[in-house]
Order: structure tokens, then sequence, then C-alpha cells
């Protein structure tokens, strides 16, 4: 395969030369295809090929362990249900995706200790992050959609925090322009690693990785208990629908740092969606157990199945989220005749979801400090909440009335404040939050906070970050965007030096696949990590069944599909007065992107 190294991307050349055959040859058709920038124009069946070879790779070179967890023989009895820290949930290596475990990798880390400041980032903030004029997502993506994502990380992860603390000043050039002349806050905790000398320091994560409902049961037995009232399984909630308060006014629920409207009207969405499974011969602790497992899959499937296919909106994607969790033989097929085929086939016909086995593809499971960077979206949400009447008749008369503080929100009760963010598109200085929810006294510029975060954890930049991914690296600035007026800027703050961009710069600037409202190069970092979700997990395989979940349990997840079957609109995500789409005839499969 030596012969065909010609092929491939100068800089791309030394990782396909450590490639084995078969990775090589999947290597050369990905790589030939990017190099036309052909893979989301072509037909469905065929992209959905291009995406599983990438995932193939991807899962033997870009799932990087830091730190090591022990391994037992595993007793399949023992632990029946999720337990409160995420322990167990792998049999044979009880700490994996944990509260306090370290956060993986999917590429090697950049130590940046000495360019911390290079550029600096108030400036990349300031001159590139800044949002200069709102611009929504059309009839796409609504608020809804923004706190879902939310809501998602607020179950999957969060660094552990230093008690030292850093201080960021801005620099006079932009300082005029800065809502904060200066901030504070405290540093991501560097812990040694031990023998690795490639990846010497890590970072813990102190909510659980897996995806187990985190957000409303916590990431502790302390958390559990204080959402629980103990009686019937339920979880704790208000008689309007809304999350309780606590005696310093923070909100009752399993995560509640950073929060606003947006997270708590899902939270007492889905407590609501708890509360709702009735088993009266079950006690207590066996129907909390049972309506947890089934809550966190509901989620899971809605992320599924739902909130990615609009956040993705084409036929490629659709086809491969629902793949995911049914397989190419689809819903019907599954629920008749189960998940058919073993451990490969299996997976191309009946989904990841019910496989014989959990596969972390010889990596304990964790999520990834690449997984964090791509989904810092914080851009998603708007400047204000409009709150719409809901007693006028629905359609474009529901006039927006005012925008309002959250705890006038509050006071207008569930479903004026879950209709409005139905209707409005989506799109900060930011007052930092505790883990118990309470404001630190501190503020902080949170673009030029997340410019540095990436930098102390030693993630690529952007650039790097792509050829470490396998894609091809850019040369010029006309490589990333179209737009004169962003390429002006970044030269005036990088400079000429591709090299230096910054990754959640370049992940905003990138040139947008049609339909994604993320760039490609962060797409790649989902296409490896949102399988993973499921296929590590017991819950979304070998115990995804009738005895694991009971069998009305198991019914309820099966039946739900999307965030809509509670609302009365065309999907969940969208913006609520959207028109429908088109019916398409064709069979998805066989559609050719337009
Ligand atoms: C009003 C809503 C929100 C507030 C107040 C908020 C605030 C914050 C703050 C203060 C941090 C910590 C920054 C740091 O110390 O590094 C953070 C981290 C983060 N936020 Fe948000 N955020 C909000 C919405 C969102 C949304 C919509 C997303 C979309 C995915 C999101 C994703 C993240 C991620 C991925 C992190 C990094 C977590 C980590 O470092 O482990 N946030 N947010």
């Amino acid at each position: 395969m030596a012969l065909f190294s010609f092929l491939v991307h100068p800089s791309l050349r030394a990782e396909y030369n450590r490639m084995s055959f078969g990775h090589k040859i999947l290597f050369l058709m990905v790589h030939v295809v990017d190099k036309l920038g052909l893979w989301h124009r072509l037909p469905v069946f065929l992209g959905l090929t291009y995406l599983t070879f990438r995932r193939i790779i991807y899962n033997r070179q870009n799932l990087l362990a830091v730190g090591k967890i022990d391994s037992v023989d595993p007793n399949p009895d023992a632990h029946p249900f999720r337990s409160d820290d995420g322990t167990f949930t792998d049999l044979s290596k009880p700490a994996a995706g944990s509260k306090m475990t370290f956060i993986g990798r999917n590429i090697l880390p950049v130590d940046q200790q000495g360019k911390l400041t290079d550029p600096d980032p108030f400036v990349v903030a300031t001159k590139l992050l800044e949002r200069k004029s709102f611009i929504g997502t059309g009839k796409q993506f609504n608020v809804i959609a923004a706190s879902w994502i939310q809501f998602m990380v607020h179950d999957w992860i969060d660094h552990l925090e230093a008690t030292r603390q850093i201080e960021l000043t801005a620099p006079k050039e932009v300082a005029g322009g800065c809502p904060l002349k200066a901030f504070r806050f405290y540093a991501t905790k560097s812990i040694p690693v031990g023998a690795s000398r490639a990846i010497p320091v890590g970072h813990k994560n102190i909510r659980t990785s897996w995806w187990d409902g985190s957000m409303l049961y916590g990431s502790d037995k302390w958390a559990a208990e204080r959402v629980r009232t103990f009686q019937g399984g339920k979880l704790r909630i208000r008689e309007d629908g809304l999350l309780l308060d606590d005696e310093q006014g923070c909100a009752v629920s399993g995560d509640v740092k950073n929060s606003w409207a947006g997270i708590s009207i899902l939270q007492a969405l889905f407590v609501k969606e708890h509360n709702a499974k009735e088993y009266p011969e079950l006690e207590d602790e066996k129907l909390f157990q049972y309506a947890r497992l089934v809550t966190s899959a509901v989620i899971a499937k809605i992320h599924t199945i739902d909130w990615t296919v609009e956040l993705l909106k084409t036929d490629t994607l659709n086809a491969g989220m629902h793949g995911n969790w049914y397989g190419l033989l689809g819903k019907r097929f599954k629920s008749i005749f189960g998940h058919v085929g073993g451990a490969t086939l299996g997976l191309a016909l009946s989904g990841l979801v019910g496989l014989k086995e959990p596969n972390d593809h010889g990596v304990p499971y964790s999520l990834t400090e690449e997984f964090t960077c791509v989904y810092r979206m914080h851009p998603l949400l708007p400047d204000t909440l409009q709150i719409r009447n809901i007693n006028e008749p629905p359609g474009a008369n529901k006039a927006p009335l005012y925008s309002k503080s959250e705890k006038v929100l509050s006071e207008l009760g569930f479903e004026t404040q879950l209709v409005s963010m139905g209707h409005q598109a989506c799109g900060g200085d930011l007052i930092a939050e505790n883990s118990d929810g309470s404001e630190r006294p501190d503020k902080v510029d949170l673009p030029t906070l997340e410019v540095y975060r990436d930098r102390e954890r030693g993630v690529a930049r952007y650039n790097q970050f792509r050829r470490s991914m396998l894609m091809i690296p850019i040369s010029r600035w006309e490589d990333l965007t179209d737009n004169a007026e962003a390429i002006k800027t970044l030269k005036e703050v990088y400079g000429d030096d591709v090299e230096k961009l910054d990754l959640i710069v370049g992940l905003m600037a990138e040139k947008k696949i049609k339909g994604f409202a993320i760039s490609e190069t962060a797409f790649f970092i989902f296409l490896i990590m949102a399988p993973r979700r499921l296929q590590a997990d017991r819950f979304f395989t070998s115990h995804f069944n009738e005895q694991a979940y009971t069998k009305k349990g198991f019914e309820w997840v099966n039946k739900t599909e999307s965030l809509k079957d509670w609302m009365n609109s065309t999907s969940g995500f969208s913006v609520w007065d959207a028109s429908p789409e088109k019916a398409n005839w064709v069979p998805l499969y066989l559609r050719i992107p337009r």
C-alpha cells in the first residue's frame, strides 16, 4: 500500500504509514472522497458507507485512554440498575465512565503552557467571537433545541476545577470593547496520570460520563437522595409542574450548575416523564430505578433520532441516526424480530441499541477533551427570551409580548415558557455558578474563557486537530471561509499563521455543509463519540430488554420517537410555526442530496 501513499496529503502520510493494511484501504477511499469534497453530496447509502469507514478508522486510532481503569471478573447479576455515580455500568471495568474518573482524549494533547496567551484570548474573543448582530438559525432550531444540548452536557461532562485562581486582563487595544476588563476563574485541575509519557496529566469529570440522566438524578448518592420523594419511586416537583427551589433559591434537580429557564424547563419536563411511570406492584426503590432506566433511555433516543436529525438536517444523517438506533432494517422489522445478527452484521442491520454485547473498542469508556470542545455551543443562546401569549389562537398572531428575567419567567408557568421557547429561533458576560447552583462572586467573560480553556487543557489548535482527525488541513484562510471580513480579522489576530488558529474560532468560521448547524470538523467528533455512548453501555446493548427495563418500561422506550410526542408541533426542536416539510417519495437510502 506504500505505493499509494502519493495519493495522501503530505501531512497525513506519517499517520497513513502507521495504519494496518485494511485501514489503509479504508482510509484511501475516505481520503479521495475528502479531496473531492464529496461525501455529503453522495447518494445516502454511499454517504453512509463513507461515514462507516471513517468511524471504523477512528475507533482504532482516535480513542485514547487517560489513566488506568482496573478490570474485575464481572458478576452479571450483582448490579441490575444504573448506580448513582456511574460505577458498574461496565461490569468488567467498574470505574469506567464514573464520576471523578479521567476524561479521555480523541487526539494526543498539545502542550500550550507557553502559549496560553498567544494570541491574547481577549483579543480573539473581542475580534472574532463577539456577537455583532444576531444571526438566527431560521426555522431550523428553536430555543428548546439550544436548551436541550445544555441539558445533555449536564448529563455528560464537567471538568474538576483546582482551588488556584487565574486572572486574565484585557490588553489596552481591546479593553474599551470588553464588558469585563479583567476576570478571575478557577484553573482546571491537572492531575499526573502516571505511566504514560504521551499523556502525562489528565483532568477529571465531576459528572458521570454515561448517558444515565445525571442532570435529573445527579452524579452521586447525595444528589440522588435530594431529588427523590422516596414514595412510589417519584422525583420531587412543584404542584404547578416547575422545579422546587431550595432555601437559597436554587432549583432542586440532579445538576443545577449554570442553570437558567431553558434547562430547568427540560428538567421539569423529564421529572414529569419519570413520575408518569405507574407500577403499583413495585416498591419505591425498584420503581425509582426502573423509571430512571426508562427515562434515561427515552432521553438518549430523543437525542439520537430527533435532536441530532434537526441539527444535521440532511437525508444522510437522518438515515444514519435512525440506523444507529434501529439499523438498516428499520423500526418495524426490529419491533417484530428483535435485534438480529452478531457484533458486525447486527450493528448494520439492527443498529447499536440492543447489540448482544457492549463494546468499548478496547478503551475503557469515558467522554473526551475534544468532545467537550465541540459542544461549546454558547452562541446558540439568544440575547433575550421572547414570551408569547399562549391564550391567543395558534399561528403568527401569537405575537411576542415581552422579554423578562428568569424569576419572572417562573411565575409565567411551565406551558408559557415551553411554548415561547418552541417558537423562538436560537442563535455572554456571564455569572458562573457553583455545582449547587449558587452564584460565584466573580463574573466571567465566557468566550475569552473558552479560548483559554482549550489551550489550558492541551487541546490541539484547529489545524492540528483536523490532521489528527485525518482531515485535510487548511493552508490559507480562504480554505476556511469565504467571508472577506472574517479573513481580514483572522489575519489581524493570527497573522498568516493558520497553525495558530484556535479550535473554537475555526469551528465557528468553517464553511458549513448545507443543512448542518455545526462544522464538519465538530461533526467528526460526534461521529466517533455519539455511537460510543450507546455501544459501550450495557443498558443500551446487552441489558436493553424487557428483563432489565420491565415489559411496560421497554415498551415505553420503544414507542417514544421524539420530543414532539409530548407537544403539538412538527418537531419539538425546529421553530414551531415552521411549515411542514414536503413529502419525498424516494426511499431514504436512495436519495441524492440536493
Ligand atoms: C444560559 C445558559 C448557559 C450558561 C449560563 C452557561 C455557562 C457556562 C459556564 C460558566 C461554563 C464554565 C466555563 C469554564 O469555566 O470553563 C460553561 C461550560 C460549558 N458549557 Fe455552558 N452555559 C450555558 C449554556 C450552554 C449551552 C446551550 C451549551 C451547549 C452545548 C453549553 C455547553 C457548555 C460546555 C460544553 C461547557 C464546558 C464544560 C467543561 O468544561 O467540562 N452551555 N457554561
